[in-house]
């Protein structure tokens, strides 16, 4: 049996733990150093993984910014970026977003088998659509992934995303940067939202780091006997 991959889950949010406001610009929760750090971590991964509203919503490039790492990478035998992964219900998927028209590298689009068709027409010319059965879990996912060699998953968001991999008990590690504000608004997408999670408190999660960057804070959380930190 293939290992799964390691999956490291990376979000930033509000003090009040809103990961987007409610209009329609993209929040920005981070900053310059912080996504240096995020740049760092993608480039230590071989796949990065976010949501179809998330690819709708952000419109994302997910690639290594540094064009040191990218070199690192490359003469370590591997692609620039790591491959880029998403996954949908819809089917609605625009073959010009930016997860879709930027880099040569591996995209790949897990959906119901219903939807295969569907996804196919829209972005199967830029990208590799996975029948993941029905209906798509992160287990399926992971499986399929470790299938093809990734061996390190960086789960980008959104909420949605984040909530399966931790409910499911697939997370190993949890990077949580808050951000110094608060956007104060129900209507807005929180970190995570109900579920059974593992870590409760009666079993509390483990804090590996905790580390000031600029006016924000990262904290590292050991979700895992794997993690390695
Ligand atoms: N602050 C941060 O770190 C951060 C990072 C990323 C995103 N965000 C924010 O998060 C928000 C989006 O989060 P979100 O929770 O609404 O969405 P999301 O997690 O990005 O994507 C959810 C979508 O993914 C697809 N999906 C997820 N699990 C599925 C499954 N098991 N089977 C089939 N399809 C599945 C569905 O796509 P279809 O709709 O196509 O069916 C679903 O609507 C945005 O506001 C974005 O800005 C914040």
């Amino acid at each position: 049996m293939t290992t799964r991959p390691y999956v490291l889950l990376s979000c930033a949010m509000s003090i009040d733990g809103y990961i987007d406001d409610a209009t329609t610009e993209r929040l920005l929760l981070s900053n310059d150093d912080d996504l240096d750090r995020v740049d760092a971590t993608r480039a230590g991964c071989d796949a990065i993984m976010v949501g179809a509203a998330t690819v709708r919503r952000d419109d994302p490039r997910l690639l290594v910014r540094s064009e040191r790492r990218r070199a690192e990478r490359v003469a370590r035998g591997l692609p620039p970026s790591p491959v880029k992964v998403t996954v949908t219900g819809s089917g609605d998927l625009d073959p010009t977003a930016r997860f879709f028209s930027l880099g040569d590298g591996l995209k790949l689009v897990y959906c119901p088998s219903g939807v295969v068709e569907k996804a196919r027409e829209q972005v199967g010319t830029v990208a590799t659509v996975v029948d993941a059965g029905e209906p798509v879990t992160p287990e399926a996912v992971v499986a399929d992934l470790a299938g093809r060699g990734i061996g390190q998953l960086m789960v980008e968001g959104g909420g949605t995303m984040h909530r399966q991999f931790l409910t499911a008990g697939l997370a190993d590690e949890l990077h949580l940067v808050v951000a110094p504000f608060f956007v104060g608004d129900g209507r807005a997408p929180r970190f995570v939202g109900e579920g059974r999670f593992p870590w409760h408190p009666g079993r509390r999660a483990r804090v590996v780091e905790v580390r000031q960057i600029g006016d924000v804070v990262l904290t590292r959380y050991a979700l895992s006997d794997r993690c390695r930190a």
